[in-house]
């Protein structure tokens, strides 16, 4: 790979913002840059210093997907709003689920399904609107590296994988964070000012809940995925651990409800040990918790009949689904 790592004992934080900043200006010239925020510790660091060294000129969006968590856009917009950061909501919620319609292998969901709509699509014309010729991403070392190895397509990486995005889509991408892996960018989050909230938030992934819909990704699944991934969040959150999330398979199972068959929903739930997400453990969780985990999903989700736990490690597992 053409990207060396920095690894936490190499990163002076000071130093670090300093040249990126300088980096930023020396790329973006005297241009116009925008940038997508998705609430996530990546993108609002990369948000943060596009900002400081850009100022008005880096023109910040979150694109509602339609594929985001419960409350997650609003909660976006008000904590940038804080940082004196204006983030203008893109709605492109039919333009996925248009895309994303009858996909069901997990490259294609998110080659066609998620990438071009967001690069081909959303960035290309928020670049031609803003008149920007350039896309500030937050792009990190464990993304790129798995795309390179050929692992799973990562919906933000193209170089690595011989995309030039001025090629492929009329615009250039610079990426401030790309030589880190994630430990180093939460340090880098709390040196910024950002809150915990933001700095140690669990990684969420860029295709969003179609990351976790097994087959054909639709409003009503992703819906189903949503509020099962409001409940697990809510029971794991003091755990402590690196990433939690629900699943949603695509075969139902044969259940019994109010003496009746139901042939309902699978629900799987991950909860991951790891320190970059290159590999990882499930969490030994109690088994109490578990099966609060499994009463809450059968109960206030609809149709979901089975609720599983995923034991596996990573490798031969990988943390999302798709
Ligand atoms: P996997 O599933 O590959 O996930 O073991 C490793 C880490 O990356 C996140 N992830 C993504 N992040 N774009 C992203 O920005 C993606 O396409 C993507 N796929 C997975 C995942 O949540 C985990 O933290």
């Amino acid at each position: 790979m053409n990207v060396e790592e920095i690894t936490m004992e190499n990163l002076n934080l000071d130093q670090f913002i300093a040249d990126q900043t300088e980096n930023i200006r020396a790329q973006v010239g005297g241009e116009v840059a925008i940038n997508a925020l998705s609430g996530g510790v990546d993108s609002a660091v990369v948000t943060l210093l596009g900002h400081r060294a850009l100022g008005d000129r880096l023109k910040t969006y979150f694109v509602d997907s339609g594929l985001m968590r419960e409350g997650e856009v609003e909660q976006t917009v008000t904590l940038f709003a804080e940082f004196g950061v204006e983030v203008h909501v893109v709605d492109a919620r039919d333009e996925f689920f248009v895309a994303l319609r009858g996909l069901t292998d997990p490259e294609e969901k998110r080659e066609k399904g998620i990438t071009e709509v967001f690069y081909k699509d959303i960035f290309a014309r928020l670049i031609k609107e803003t008149g920007a010729r350039v896309l500030l991403q937050g792009t990190n070392y464990t993304d790129a590296e798995e795309t390179k190895a050929g692992i799973k397509r990562q919906h933000n990486v193209f170089e690595q994988i011989g995309i030039d995005p001025q090629e492929a889509f009329g615009y250039r991408v610079v990426e401030p964070i790309i030589e880190l892996r994630k430990p180093a960018i939460r340090a880098l989050a709390r040196f910024l000012g950002l809150p915990p909230a933001v700095s140690d938030r669990p990684p969420f992934p860029g295709p969003a809940l179609a990351a976790r819909v097994i087959g054909e990704v639709t409003p009503e699944r992703v819906d189903i995925v949503r509020r099962a991934t409001a409940i697990v969040e809510a029971e794991l959150a003091d755990t402590g651990a690196f990433q939690y999330m629900a699943i949603l398979h695509e075969d139902r199972v044969t259940g019994v409800r109010d003496g009746e068959r139901d042939f309902g929903l699978q629900i799987e739930v991950r909860c991951w040990e790891s320190t970059d997400a290159a590999t990882a453990t499930p969490t030994e969780l109690p088994f109490d918790t578990l099966r609060t985990l499994a009463d809450r999903l059968t109960s206030e989700v609809p149709d979901v009949v089975s609720v599983t736990y995923n034991v596996t490690t990573k490798p031969p597992s990988c943390i999302e689904a798709v």
